[in-house]
């Protein structure tokens, strides 16, 4: 049985929430993964704790009815880094809003999490841009898990695929389309919305970051760029390395004008080698029709690896979303819960 703590509970954790209050006979039946939720942390929707379980379809329903916990029985205020630390927390899903500046209130909780022996599973891009290789460290030095599927492409497996499948291939070059927001704002934009009523709908379908500046300037992108370059390239960027265009100053004009010539604009992060370094680039780019990316519509991202043993590989799926974000959360999981019904020493993971 996981004892599992949710820091954060928008979007994301609700998608989470959903999922195992629908699956949770079947999650049992398949894969004998048993959880208890024991506690609910939140800085702006309410606090929950209760060792012997809370319910995910009652927090479901509170969201509903009040937009917060705070109608529910018990509702209180909770510090997060004793929920964090409780002996009735195993795992902590961490999804508070990422701040991509300094990666808190994020980075605090994995932090403490990490240090008090406690399996991490996150969708949160800013600890990770910030602090991957020391969180990674961390991990290691306490025996747990630290896992983080979601970040890029949501539950779509873009990292699982480098990690297992394909497991000694080497990755010279990286393109994407790893911003779910801008894919379809570009989408929308070709069938002749406008790109505020694009936007809008991105935000009210729950794609764009909390402030969509970071999704339209490419920061967003930039993120996933500096993440890949780590988890794919073996190198280390700093966010601020990356040359970042985003998708503001892009026209109808533009897109007619490129579709005409037998391409489709899409806001492309590429990471490559340049004599000897790794460098990423976020930026508009006419692709053209032939390659796959150009093909990638709405909220579907895909990323084309090219490696050393199979050339180009593509994954394409959905890149944004709550249930889909869910599924990462879960898929990671189920990852941990598999780790030690196989005996494995989950510091012995890769990333
Ligand atoms: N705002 C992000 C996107 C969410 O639109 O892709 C998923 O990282």
């Amino acid at each position: 049985m996981w004892n599992i703590s949710l820091v954060g509970f928008g979007n994301v954790a609700q998608g989470l929430a959903r999922i195992l209050a629908d699956k949770r006979e079947r999650l049992a039946a398949k894969y004998g993964f048993e959880y208890r939720i024991t506690s609910v942390v939140t800085a702006r929707r309410g606090c929950l704790v209760n060792d012997r379980g809370i319910d995910p379809e009652m927090l479901l329903e509170a969201m509903e009815r009040d937009g917060g916990l705070w109608g529910c029985e018990g509702a209180m205020v909770v510090d997060p880094l004793a929920a964090i630390k409780s002996s009735h927390t195993d795992i902590l899903v961490e999804t508070t809003p990422t701040s991509l500046e300094r990666g808190e209130p994020g980075l605090t909780h994995i932090r403490t999490a990490l240090k008090a022996k406690k399996h991490v599973v996150t969708s949160n891009k800013g600890p990770l841009v910030r602090a991957l290789s020391e969180l990674a460290a961390l991990a290691q030095g306490s025996g747990v898990a630290f896992r983080y599927e979601g970040v890029i492409m949501s539950g779509t497996p873009a990292l699982n695929l480098v990690r297992e499948t394909l497991a000694g291939c080497d990755i010279g070059h990286v393109q994407g389309i790893v911003n779910g927001t801008t894919n379809f704002i570009l989408t929308e934009m070709e069938k002749g919305k406008s790109y505020e009523d694009a936007l809008a709908e991105a935000q009210r379908l729950g794609y764009a970051e909390a402030d969509p500046t970071a999704d339209v300037e490419g920061w967003d992108a930039a993120v996933k760029a500096c993440i890949m370059a780590v988890l794919f390239m073996d190198a280390t960027l700093e966010l601020e390395d990356v040359e970042r265009t985003g998708i503001t100053d892009v026209t109808p004009e533009n897109i007619q004008t490129a579709l005409s010539r037998g391409k489709r604009i899409k806001l492309v992060a590429e990471v490559y080698r340049e004599r000897g370094k790794v460098r990423a680039m976020v930026a508009p780019v006419a692709v053209p029709l032939s390659r796959p990316l150009a093909g990638v519509m709405g909220a579907m991202n895909a990323i084309t690896y090219t490696t050393d043993h199979l050339g180009d590989i593509t994954i394409v799926g959905p890149g944004a979303g709550r249930i889909e974000t869910g599924q990462a959360l879960l898929s990671d999981l189920l990852a941990i819960h598999r780790g030690y019904a196989n005996g494995d020493h989950p510091a012995r993971m890769p990333f």
